[in-house]
């Protein structure tokens, strides 16, 4: 069986529909600590979550792949562990959605990546690591935005970002757990072109023909915006450290293997903001 934890999540729901055009349904498996959340995606549902080791014992028993979606928690070194130590014991092999160079950035935000992936290599299941890059809806908000507020605000500097959507995500996803050949590999996965925040600004006034610009703030500037746009504060000061990350380059490689997994080009971010303005 394949496994998908956190399927209930968007990436994880966005996964099952991928893996369903590539494999029988009969083979896949939606795990979620709700299993109602997942009631809807034509697969088994089995209850997993990352704090009851003992729900990971009987959600992944079964399993030759699984895909371990990373949590949110501050604890989520500790739960992805669980998780591991559960494909492990299946003799599943193991695809962990990490985040780029995880292993060396200085990124606040990768350290539980960081943390996880050690865990995985040391633990001896097989493995393939999915190092995602930045989701484009991360800039949902800053999008959709843009026209009241005249700007896009960030502490990026001229720091490219490969980001796809969740979408391109989940179809490499999903191509690597039906596939064959993964086993060992690091894949570093990002859309196609990378951009600055100035691009996106310039991306928006092309879509609404309204002027956007982009207003680059000093690190703590940017935190207090994002306080300010109701963020909590230690989550901004982590987004505003990722800001500062990318501007030192964190985000800005586009090796093309997510375009090489799906066997089709990442969605550009300019489409991406028309769909979401809906022109
Ligand atoms: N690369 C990027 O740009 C980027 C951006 C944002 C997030 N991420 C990472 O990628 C992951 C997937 O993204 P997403 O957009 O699908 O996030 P999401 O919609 O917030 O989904 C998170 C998923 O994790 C599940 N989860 C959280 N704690 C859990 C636990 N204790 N046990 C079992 N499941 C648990 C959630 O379950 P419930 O539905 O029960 O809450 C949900 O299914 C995120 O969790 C985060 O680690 C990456």
């Amino acid at each position: 069986m394949i496994v998908v934890t956190g399927a209930s999540g968007h990436l994880g729901r966005l996964v099952i529909e991928e893996l369903k055009k590539r494999v029988p349904a009969e083979r896949i498996v939606a795990a979620a600590r709700t299993p109602e959340k997942v009631a809807d995606l034509g697969v088994e549902v089995r209850e997993a979550d990352y704090d009851r080791p003992e729900t990971l014992k009987g959600a992944l028993g079964d399993a030759t792949r699984v895909l371990l979606i990373s949590g949110l928690d501050a604890n989520r070194a500790q739960q992805h562990a669980a998780v591991v130590d559960a494909a492990k014991e299946a003799g599943a092999t193991l695809a962990y959605t990490s985040a780029p160079n995880a292993d060396l950035t200085e990124a606040a935000l990768a350290a539980d990546h960081k943390a996880t992936e050690a865990y995985i290599t040391a633990s001896g299941v097989a493995y393939t690591l999915l190092r995602n890059n930045w989701y484009h809806e991360n800039y949902e908000q800053s999008i959709t935005i843009a026209p009241q507020l005249g700007a896009v605000y960030g502490a990026a500097g001229d720091g490219r970002i490969a980001a796809a959507s969740r979408a391109d995500y989940a179809a490499g996803a999903a191509a690597v757990l039906a596939g064959e050949g993964h086993e060992g590999k690091v894949y570093e996965l990002s859309g196609d072109i990378a951009w600055t925040l100035a691009e996106l600004a310039a991306e928006i006034s092309a879509v609404t023909g309204k002027e956007i610009t982009y207003q680059d703030l000093p690190k703590d500037d940017y935190a207090g915006v994002l306080a300010g746009a109701g963020v909590p504060a230690p989550m901004a000061g982590v987004l505003a450290d990722v800001d500062v990350q990318i501007s030192r380059g964190w985000l800005a490689q586009t090796p093309g293997t997510l375009r090489e997994l799906i066997g089709r080009p990442t969605q550009p971010i300019g489409e991406y903001v028309r769909t979401l303005l809906g022109r």
